[in-house]
């Protein structure tokens, strides 16, 4: 049965502030895991009910795809007021359970203003979602990290429970920026988005309501590659065509407003792959003023003392990228630890940070790490690296609203239990460059990291070609791989 469901972004907003609400005492809370309960039954009932919404690569464009058992699919655009405007062809990939992923570009969009879209495949027919394009270079994104959709088979509603957290965190987010007079324009996730990479999990993941109407921007963690299902579930614009890469995915980078996002996925380590990609991007948008890494892996928080050996490695293979490349900002996750560093460069603090501090005209790199949605760490103390400003420790679930404008970008970090702010800092830039000038002579052995990362991720890939055909899927032995 066709639903045909519009609201306008305020309306959906007050929804959530009210929802959100509710959530804050316990018998509100039971009525609200009711609520969502029945509403993923119905949601995940059939296997179109998948539809995820992500940025295109300007804010002409959204990119939108879904599960379908037809290879054959339409997006169709609607404006304000429910006229149609344009149908767009869908492309697929077929998908090892036997059918197929769907994927169509919504182009053409033009802001400020409202539209609408409905997917169409086979006899099946979603339901109606709003979106909005901005109009200018201000917005708002929410950063989220480690979302951990799982599938846990002692626990039959395991996917359906840590899907209804994520739903929940959503929802704090937008009641967030509403208090604070703003929308959600992106909603950020920096990897780790299912526990074990499963298309069951990725359901899950985008099962709410939101992802479909706000863009939903996810890198690759190193759970998501735990299984083969996240090459299925993800449509992104300006992928990279690496040498290299993992089998379920790889870099990819979008504009909005006055930023450059570089989506990358860290898992891969071939380092002169990522950096030509770095490289092509910012050639393809010089005069783009900010410039924003997503990637999964931490570089400077410490605070998992068995990883460091590893992130000695990572830092040596990353930082380079962001000093060459002026990366203002890096939003990380795996440690499940909010942290904000210090700016760096070259591996080192250039400027210490303070919370709820100001830098301007950084002349190195903000790393900030979040904690995880469904899994987050428990808050033993443990030492600090000296690289970070701010930190804090929590069992409950963080977002961020991150307020990106021409002049500045705004951090403000929440905890969904509590509803308070945790943490803060704004960088501004008073030009298109602000202080980052690179000054980092070649180091000698950076040649030498290309190979050794190269050589790093080749085994590393082999080890996933090795799991994934244990798990049954039929792999060519290139693709899986060189990816
Ligand atoms: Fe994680």
């Amino acid at each position: 049965m066709k639903k045909t469901r519009r609201f306008s972004a305020l309306v959906m907003a007050l929804v959530m502030l009210f929802t959100c609400a509710m959530s804050f005492t316990a018998n509100a809370q039971d009525t609200t895991d009711v609520i969502w309960n029945s509403y993923y039954a119905a949601s995940t009932e059939q296997i179109e009910a998948a539809v995820m919404l992500t940025p295109g690569s300007n804010e002409s464009e959204r990119y939108v795809s879904w599960y379908s058992e037809s290879a054959t699919g339409t997006v169709v655009l609607l404006d304000a007021l429910g006229r149609e405007i344009d149908t767009f062809e869908a492309t697929a990939k077929a998908t090892p359970q036997g059918d197929y992923r769907l994927g169509a570009v919504i182009s053409g969009l033009k802001g400020p203003g409202v539209y609408a879209y409905y997917c169409k495949s086979g006899n099946w027919q979603s339901t109606t979602y709003t979106f909005t394009v901005d109009g200018d270079t201000s917005f708002t994104a929410m950063y989220m990290t480690d979302i951990h959709v799982s599938g846990d088979k002692f626990e039959e509603n395991s996917i359906r429970d840590t899907a209804g957290k994520l739903n929940n965190t959503i929802e704090a987010g937008l009641s967030k920026a509403l208090l604070n007079g703003k929308s959600v324009d992106l909603i950020l996730s920096a990897g780790d988005q299912a526990s074990d990479g499963l298309r069951e999990e990725y359901i899950g993941v985008c099962a709410n309501e939101y992802t479909k109407s706000i863009p939903f921007a996810t890198v690759v963690g190193n759970h998501d590659r735990k299984s083969v299902d996240y090459r299925y579930f993800t449509f992104q614009p300006n992928t990279a065509d690496m040498h290299l890469k993992s089998y379920v995915g790889t870099d990819y980078w979008f504009v909005k407003g006055d930023v450059l996002f570089f989506m990358i996925d860290s898992n891969n380590t071939s380092m002169a792959d990522h950096r030509r990609f770095v490289k092509e991007a910012v050639e393809a948008n010089p005069d783009v003023k900010w410039r924003v890494a997503v990637f999964h892996h931490d570089l400077y928080s410490g605070r998992i003392p068995s990883r460091e050996s590893e992130n000695q490695f990572l830092r040596l293979m990353w930082a380079p990228i962001a000093d060459e490349f002026g990366f203002d900002l890096c939003l990380l996750g795996h440690s499940h630890y909010y942290t904000i560093s210090n700016v760096m460069y070259n591996n080192k603090t250039v400027t210490a940070t303070e919370n709820g501090g100001t830098v301007t005209n950084a002349e190195g790199t903000i790393y900030m790490v979040s904690g995880s949605i469904n899994n987050p760490r428990n808050s033993e103390e443990v030492e600090l690296s000296e690289n970070i400003g701010h930190a804090h420790l929590t069992e409950d679930r963080i977002y961020n609203l991150i307020d990106f404008s021409e002049d500045s970008i705004e951090i403000k970090s929440y905890t969904v239990e509590s509803g308070e702010e945790i943490g803060s800092i704004t960088i501004e830039k008073t030009t298109n460059e602000g202080g980052h000038t690179y000054k980092t002579p070649a180091k000698w052995y950076y040649p030498l990291i290309d190979v050794i990362s190269f050589i790093a991720g080749f085994i590393n890939n082999i080890g996933r070609y090795y799991d994934n055909t244990q798990l049954g899927f039929d792999i060519p032995l290139f693709e899986g791989i060189f990816g």
